[in-house]
């Protein structure tokens, strides 16, 4: 048995409020408990999303009902929503800064770069600062960060040019941080997806990308400081329309993908350890959990199956997949929370990483 301390999901979309048929924060927080996950941060493109306090009040007081491990709740930065100084408390209540620079699911998208300049400014130089942007959007978050001096967390890094400019970053002092999702470290857009799974089923933003990027990845994986699930559930009816919504669930497959990729002589004991724990607590100045641990059978081998996982969209790409590690306990603030296969603690025992 190995034992690991209670990981943090920097990114997931617990879809609370607006679209909990696909999952809500009981759902959504039980499936981070079945991953070994003991802190999960949700973002903030819900329905509405989330960008005041009226609507941070609207998630993290389901999140206070609902919620089964500890939670953060990010704000999403808006067209007129940038003035963070005059709103003196909040962000200190939020997980952090969401700014979509890209183009994704849900309707928080700032297109014009004078939108950018605000946000880079008065969001706290203290606070975390988390960028959806792709290729040159996210060379042109970058030099916002260098422009602003400040911190930048670049989410679900997925491309070659990508990790290669990060790794520059890095190298010229600029305080960038950067995820990277399973889902792009373990498959590409020409992988076949398993049994009965149509196109649609593999749309999520970024794109699954190339075997050439996938290498590129895995070569630096000393540049990335958080493995994040960016678990995204779309019901698999919505999936297998001619409209597919971009985003793949993941937060019950991480940690099996990546103690497989232990096995396998990939990754080490401490790279996970680092990504999924350490790094992630420090770059988003998370509280101590005591008490809070995690215990992995490394010798179990086991088949993943949509049918048997908490999550409320029914599907994963990773179906069928023969994977080497199994989690057996969590054990949250003195108390197993997940035993087995069974969720033991109470919607509501999750506390407000912020709070
Ligand atoms: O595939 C994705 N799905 N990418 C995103 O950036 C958003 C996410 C979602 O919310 O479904
Ligand atoms: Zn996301």
């Amino acid at each position: 048995m190995l034992k690991l301390p209670g990981l943090i999901d920097p990114h997931v979309h617990l879809r609370e409020p607006g679209a909990t048929y696909k999952e809500d924060f009981d759902s959504g927080t039980s499936a981070a408990l079945a991953g070994g996950f003991t802190v999960v941060l949700a973002m903030p493109n819900t329905k509405p999303p989330i960008f005041d306090s009226g609507t941070l009040d609207l998630a993290l007081n389901a999140a206070k009902q609902k919620a089964r491990c500890d939670y953060g709740q990010y704000l999403g930065a808006g067209p007129d929503n940038a003035d963070w100084e005059l709103k003196k408390s909040l962000p200190s209540r939020a997980a952090g800064l969401k700014m979509y620079l890209d183009s994704t699911f849900g309707e928080l998208r700032l297109d014009d770069m004078t939108l950018w300049h605000p946000h880079f400014e008065n969001w706290p130089k203290d606070m975390p600062l988390v960028a959806h942007a792709e290729s040159r959007s996210m060379a042109a978050a970058i030099l916002f960060a260098s422009i602003y001096d400040r911190s930048l967390h670049i989410a679900h890094v997925s491309l070659k040019e990508e990790i290669l400019l990060i790794k520059a970053a890095k190298e010229n002092g600029l305080k960038v941080t950067c995820e990277v999702c399973p889902h792009h470290l373990f498959m590409t857009s020409s992988s076949p997806f398993g049994r009965g799974q149509g196109e649609g089923r593999k749309e999520v933003r970024p794109r699954l990308a190339s075997q050439k990027d996938v290498d590129a990845l895995w070569e630096n994986l000393d540049v990335i400081d958080c493995f994040a699930s960016d678990h995204a559930p779309h019901t698999i009816e919505e999936k297998d329309t001619d409209n597919p919504p971009p985003g793949f669930p993941g937060l019950e497959t991480a940690l099996p993908l990546f103690l497989t990729a232990m096995d396998n002589g990939r990754l080490t004991m401490d790279d996970i350890i680092s990504k999924m724990f350490s790094n992630p607590k420090k770059i988003f100045n998370l509280p101590e959990q005591a008490e809070t641990w995690v215990e992995v059978d490394e010798n179990e081998t086991y088949e993943i199956k949509a049918a048997e996982q908490f999550t409320r969209c029914d599907w994963t790409p990773f179906e069928g997949w023969q994977v080497k590690g199994k989690l057996r306990k969590v054990v949250l603030r003195g108390k197993t929370a997940f035993e087995d296969g069974k969720i033991l603690v109470n919607a509501g025992y999750g506390r407000d990483v912020r709070g």
